[in-house]
């Protein structure tokens, strides 16, 4: 099934709350939150308290992107903030069979994300504990950059395994998604798309996710 995830890292964050709620009323399924702590990217965005504060404002999926150093010191305070779906990085400095394990354990759903420079193949061993693939389609750790097409043959072959193995398991594509690359990734076998720029720039949120959504349809 096809979801839009809006990444409210190109929302207004002094209004947060109703930034969600907005976000809500527009369709989005999920809502993205990207983590960073400035080391296992050159940014810094906000944490579990901030995460916390909206949980109570939106019925949405919480969808948590960290991009930290240990992701698994800080699996535990991300549940308790709210998180539902929460993905870390494998090329991070956490045990990835571990990381996994314990987000399953605190009644979370489990994802790996690999950045454009990882093989596929990476995540293969852990595909069976997996719910989610976030595919990089930018190097993380800023909004508005442009959508990378080499990562595409990542998606191919991840849903090729996939399918072997009877897996149905969502691939996230993350970073430069909109209305001329969505099609791109849909067609490749994503088919939940994060949208920062895309959904927090547009006029009408409601309409952008919308027609975000029957381009990825048509495409998958
Ligand atoms: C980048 C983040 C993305 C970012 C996407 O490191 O993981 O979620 O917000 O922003 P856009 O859609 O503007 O490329
Ligand atoms: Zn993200």
């Amino acid at each position: 099934m096809i979801k839009i995830s809006p990444s409210v890292l190109a929302s207004d964050f002094s209004a947060l709350g109703a930034e969600s709620i907005r976000m809500e009323k527009s369709g989005a399924d999920y809502l993205h939150l990207d983590v960073m702590d400035g080391r296992f990217v050159p940014n810094i965005t906000f944490g579990a308290p901030v995460i916390k504060s909206i949980r109570n404002k939106t019925d949405l999926i919480f969808d948590v992107h960290l991009m930290i150093d240990e992701p698994l010191k800080y699996i535990e305070d991300f549940k308790k903030a709210g998180a539902d779906i929460i993905v870390f990085h494998a090329e991070s400095s956490s045990p990835v069979a571990e990381t996994v394990d314990k987000i399953l354990e605190c009644g979370c759903k489990a994802g790996i994300s690999i950045k454009p420079n990882t093989a596929a193949e990476v995540v293969f061993p852990y595909l069976d504990k997996l719910s989610m693939v976030l595919v990089m389609t930018v190097e993380p750790g800023f909004g508005g950059q442009s959508f990378m097409p080499e990562t595409m043959e990542k998606i191919k072959t991840l849903r090729s395994e996939m399918k072997r193995r009877g897996l149905d398991i969502d691939i996230q594509v993350d970073g430069g998604i909109n209305e001329k690359t969505v099609e791109i990734a849909a067609s490749a076998g994503a088919n939940v798309f994060v949208a920062g720029s895309a959904v927090f720039g547009a006029e009408d949120a409601a309409a952008e996710i919308a027609k975000l959504r029957s381009l990825a349809e048509k495409a998958f």
